[in-house]
C-alpha cells in the first residue's frame, strides 16, 4: 500500500518515546495523539523534558526507546532533513545568520532547490507582520522582529506541524505579545498543527487547545487547557 494514501486522523501519534543520556532517563514512556490543526501546549516545571521532547519530534535527538508516527508513517522512515521541514522549529533564540531579512526568509527554501518568489516573499512577511521589511538588515532588527523573521523563516518550508520552544520567553512584554499576536494570527490563516513549549500560563491559555503536562520526564497530564491547568493549580 502506498504511504500517502493512508489518511488517519490523527496526525502525530507518540508510542512509547524515552530519552536517556548516560543512563539519566530524561524522558520515558510518552504516549499521546495529536490530529491535524490541533493546538498544544507542552506546559511543565523547568527540567520535565519539555526542549527534550521537541528535539525527539524533531529528530534533533534520537529516541531510545519507542517511536512517533507521522500521518501514520514511522517517523523514523522519513529522512530528517525531509522531517525538519515537515515540523518546523521555532527556538527561543532566533539564530538569524548576517545579511538581509529577505535572504534569511530565502534560505530554507534554496536548500531543497526552490526560490521564493517575490509574492510568496511578501505574503510570508506580511503573515509575521513585517511588510516592508525585505531589505533591512537584521543586524538591527528589535529581539520581537527577529523572532518574527525566524517564525517567517520557518513557515517559507511550508511545515505541516510548527514546534515552538518556548518563542517569546528572550522578548520583554511588548514584543512577547506582539510575537503571541503574530503566531495566533498563523494559526489562524493556516492549517498548521502547532506544538507550543510554554512556561506562560497565561500564553498557554491565550495560544492553545489541548494541553500535555510534563514533569521529571512524565506525561502527567493530558487534557483541555482549562482543565489542566486548574487542576495543576490546586496542587
Ligand atoms: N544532552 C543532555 N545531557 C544530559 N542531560 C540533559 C541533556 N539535555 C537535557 N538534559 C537534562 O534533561 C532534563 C530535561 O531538560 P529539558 O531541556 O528538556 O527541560 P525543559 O523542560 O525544556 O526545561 P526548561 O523549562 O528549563 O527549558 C534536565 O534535567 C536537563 O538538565
Ligand atoms: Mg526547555
Amino acid at each position: 500500500m502506498e504511504r500517502d494514501e493512508i489518511k488517519s486522523p490523527v496526525f502525530l501519534r507518540a508510542e512509547g518515546l524515552g530519552y536517556q543520556v548516560d543512563g539519566q532517563v530524561l524522558l520515558s514512556d510518552i504516549n499521546f495523539e495529536i490530529s491535524a490543526g490541533e493546538r498544544i501546549a507542552i506546559f511543565g516545571p523547568s527540567g520535565a523534558g519539555k526542549s527534550t521532547l521537541i528535539r525527539l519530534l524533531n529528530r534533533l535527538d534520537e529516541p531510545v526507546s519507542g517511536t512517533a508516527y507521522l500521518d501514520g508513517q514511522d517517523y523514523r522512515e522519513i529522512p530528517s532533513r525531509v522531517l525538519r521541514r515537515r515540523l518546523g522549529m521555532v527556538m527561543q533564540q532566533p539564530n538569524l545568520f548576517p545579511g538581509s531579512v529577505a535572504e534569511n526568509i530565502r534560505f530554507g527554501p534554496t536548500t531543497q532547490g526552490e526560490n521564493l518568489d517575490d509574492a510568496r516573499l511578501k505574503a510570508l512577511l506580511s503573515g509575521v507582520d513585517l511588510a516592508g521589511f525585505a531589505d533591512r538588515d537584521v543586524a538591527k532588527l528589535s529581539g520581537g522582529e527577529a523572532q518574527r523573521v525566524n517564525l517567517a523563516r520557518t513557515l517559507a518550508n511550508k511545515p505541516e506541524v510548527l514546534l515552538l520552544d518556548e518563542p517569546t520567553s528572550s522578548l520583554d512584554q511588548a514584543a512577547r505579545r506582539d510575537v503571541e499576536e503574530t503566531i495566533l494570527s498563523v494559526l489562524d490563516s493556516g492549517e498548521v498543527t502547532c506544538i507550543l513549549v510554554s512556561h506562560d500560563r497565561a500564553q498557554v491559555l491565550r495560544l492553545a487547545d489541548r494541553v500535555l503536562m510534563l514533569e521529571g520526564g512524565k506525561l502527567i497530564a493530558d487534557g483541555p487547557v482549562e482543565e489542566v491547568l486548574d487542576a495543576q493549580s490546586m496542587d
